[in-house]
């Protein structure tokens, strides 16, 4: 996507708004709105502009209505606009908030009018009301002159439950980064934050009754480094667990921004730490540890009575804690080999008439429905619990895909939407080399963007089901605040519009056009969003005997690139790039993409040279053919505090492909290796792990010619261990018999608990 769409659509719209004037159609207004998520109805009116002064003052008809002012003013200030001021009572003012139960607006709908006087928001409910001081607060962020142009908005949501799932237990987030977090989503307009608080590798919320559940679940030791004190080489541990109070805090934080809390209690499976606090929970008569393991554990809440009482006590005290009408009890991944292999088990499923293992798990999840209807609270599920019998009133969280919520909504029941393929925010947005870590599957913005909650193929009378959608961040490469920002924004600027604006309103082009403010309201919010997706990336193809190369630009959103190639800096006013630059070595290109002339992140610097053409990072490479597929963004396990080595590797079998290389004149090759920990649990795609064997103790780097086949035209047996920093360097002779070809490099032997990855290779051409 190089070439400069958005500058050309830009440009036909000029053209469009000159020729139609006060008549362009709504949607084609709508987009250069300064809105994200859209509003269901613009209208332009007729009359003079509304401008921000500083002398503007901002006002509530009543109570609730002064609430909602007052947090306009933060909403305002948030975004970059200056803290006005609230009128005194009966004092004039230009920004009027009103709650009018007879509004025609509906649920967490408002209007909101902008004449030459002021702005007014009325709503039936405070919710609305507050939607309605957003959108004014954007109005007025929209141009640095705070002018807003007169118009009407009628505005509601398109679906009730506009989601973000976090996920606590594998990585712990601070008070601090939790409240940023509802802040921006009350921004986006998202109302339902889905707290994933317990799992194999962590029990994050204090239960009172069961003290162990937070005192022994909530620590674990890193694997390698991180979980070694360097100074005395004595375990390192990690914990983290949120007390019954910050919970309600968190919970009335959120409430005030009209979000509600949804827990999540996973049942039976990612059960691990709990199991640990009180083994008499498990399935297995083994001790457990809380391995710093990522994947599908084994372990499962055994059928005792006991461990349903034990589960409903848990929820006695979650209920008491989380007021959302809604409890979640996750049901996910819940592989039955122990319960398959526990006589005690399969006694309590004879004794129910349980056919199989998934019936004994929807026995414990009708019996966890029933106890929740009890306490006038409803069941929320992943959609593995489709797979027995399910209570009518279950509601289902379609993750593995939108099947699960077509057959789930097909039959009755309520639905969310939060597909792997779509919603899946640790999936990383763009293929650059400065992701940081997570499941290199992209799931760029615009495929967030495009996602459509209901399924075409759902019949009308069962549409009404689908509640909305929801993101999901869950955090086993999200070590810290900057890559959790990172991950969620601007995406969570795709599902905030998809789950509020109405579908025929929405586009992905307009919605390019509305992002750089959105940008600038997350700096002023001090939101870390990724950069990557307005950075320009660059792939070379040279060809060292003729000292050219080919270079290929490209910035994943398809905003116009401007570049230099004289090492001066780039600006709107640089060439602008439409098709790949052939240049001559050594070369330096500074490109950046460009929105209203201005750049959208800092440029990208590049420097091609003979010798870095004979240099390949692991990021630059791709996959060795080959059944066997599962690329991680992975980081180092040290040290324990600052920057770690990050390494793209594909952990069912460790090969690094470099395709068409150019091979002419070369004599040998230098590659760098680091070794991580392998931490992970497959279950039943253990058998997809396919390591080449190993000819000796430690096994071998290989480089085999093409499509990986044949004898390995290198092959050096690796040490036991690293050196002291983690990494090697190795070095050996290299004959190719062709002027260009693929390279496959690649570790044999199954070397867990740690895993050799590449760092990086080089050509060398013996002079
Ligand atoms: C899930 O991703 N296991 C819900």
């Amino acid at each position: 996507m190089t070439t400069p769409r958005l500058a050309a659509l830009r440009t036909r719209w000029l053209a469009a708004g000159l020729l139609l004037g006060a008549c362009m159609p709504q949607a084609q207004a709508a987009d250069t709105l300064p809105l994200i998520p859209l509003p269901a109805h613009y209208q332009a009116a007729d009359g003079k502009d509304f401008t921000l002064k500083p002398s503007t003052r901002v006002a509530g008809s009543d109570e609730a209505a002064r609430r909602v002012a007052n947090q306009f003013v933060q909403l305002l200030a948030q975004n970059g606009g200056p803290t006005l001021a609230v009128a005194d009572a009966g004092g004039r003012a230009q920004v009027r908030f009103h709650l009018d139960a007879a509004a025609a607006t509906g649920a967490e709908g408002y209007a909101l009018k902008v004449s030459n006087t002021g702005i007014d928001v009325s709503a039936r409910d405070e919710a609305g009301l507050f939607y309605g001081a957003v959108t004014a607060a954007q109005l007025l962020t929209g141009n640095d002159a705070g002018r807003v142009a007169a118009a009407s908005i009628a505005d509601a949501p398109r679906f009730a439950w506009r989601g973000l799932m976090l996920d606590s237990a594998r990585h712990f987030q601070s008070m601090d980064e939790i409240r940023k977090l509802l802040d921006a989503m009350a921004q986006h307009k998202l109302n339902t934050f889905h707290w994933h608080l317990t799992d194999d590798q962590g029990w994050r919320m204090e239960i009172k009754r069961y003290p162990k559940l937070t005192e022994v679940g909530s620590c674990r030791v890193p694997l390698g480094d991180a979980g070694r004190d360097p100074a005395t080489g004595q375990p390192r541990t990690y914990c983290g667990y949120y007390t019954q109070e910050q919970i309600r805090e968190i919970v009335a934080y959120a409430a005030q921004r009209h979000i509600q809390v949804i827990p999540e209690i996973d049942v039976p499976g990612h059960a691990t730490a709990a199991i640990v606090a009180y083994p008499e929970l498990g399935s297995i008569d083994q001790p457990l540890i809380i391995d710093n393991q990522w994947g599908v554990f084994p372990n499962l809440f055994n059928t005792e009575e006991s461990t349903l009482q034990f589960l409903e006590n848990v929820l006695l005290e979650v209920i008491d804690m989380f007021p959302a009408r809604y409890v979640h009890i996750g049901g996910d991944e819940a592989v039955k080999d122990q319960w398959i292999a526990s006589s005690r088990v399969q006694e309590h499923m004879r004794a129910i008439g349980a056919s199989d293992e998934m019936a004994m798990q929807s026995h414990i999840v009708s019996r966890l429905e029933r106890f929740l209807a009890q306490h006038d609270r409803r069941l929320i599920g992943w959609d593995e619990i489709l797979e027995g019998p399910l209570p009518e009133e279950a509601t289902v969280m379609s993750w593995r895909g939108t099947e699960g919520g077509l057959k789930a909504a097909s039959e009755g029941h309520d639905v969310v939407m939060a597909p792997v393929t779509h919603m899946y925010m640790d999936y990383l947005q763009t293929g650059s080399p400065n992701e940081p870590p997570g499941r290199p599957t992209t799931t760029e913005l615009r495929k967030v963007y495009d996602f459509e909650p209901v399924p075409t193929e759902l019949a009308a009378d069962k549409r009404a089901h689908i509640l909305g959608l929801q993101a999901t961040l869950f955090t086993e490469h999200t070590r810290n605040d900057a890559w959790l920002e990172h991950h969620l924004f601007p995406r969570l600027a795709a599902v905030a519009e998809t789950g509020w604006s109405p579908p025929e309103q929405r586009g992905f082009d307009g919605f390019l056009q509305r992002l750089p403010r959105q940008l600038q309201r997350y700096r002023a919010m001090g939101i870390g969003y990724a950069q990557t997706p307005f950075q320009v990336d660059m792939q070379d193809q040279g060809n060292r005997a003729a000292g050219t190369a080919e270079i290929t630009l490209a910035t994943p959103l398809g905003y116009a690139i401007h570049y230099t190639l004289d090492g001066s800096e780039v600006s709107a006013a640089s060439p602008g790039y439409s098709q790949p630059l052939q240049v001559a070595l050594p070369a330096r290109v500074n490109a950046a993409a460009f929105f209203d002339g201005q750049p959208l992140a800092a440029a990208s610097r590049f420097e091609v040279t003979a010798d870095s053409l004979l240099v390949r990072e692991d990021t630059q490479l791709g996959l060795c053919p080959g059944d066997g597929k599962l690329l991680l963004r992975l980081e180092d396990d040290g040290p324990a505090e600052g920057q770690r080595a990050i390494f793209n590797v594909n952990i069912f079998n460790p090969c690094w492909l470099w395709q068409d290389a150019d091979l002419g004149g070369v004599t040998g090759v230098k590659l760098r290796a680091g070794r991580i920990p392998y931490n992970f649990q497959l279950a039943h795609d253990e058998p997809n792990r396919k390591f080449a064997p190993a000819h000796s103790a430690h096994g071998e780097l290989e480089i085999l010619g093409d499509q990986c086949q044949g004898e390995p035209l290198v092959s050096l047996p690796l040490p036991a261990a690293p050196d002291a920093d983690g990494f090697i360097e190795l070095e050996a002779p290299l004959a190719p018999a062709k002027a260009r070809g693929d390279l496959c490099i690649r570790f044999t032997g199954d070397t867990r608990p740690d895993m050799w990855t590449l760092d990086w290779v080089r050509l060398q051409t013996g002079n």
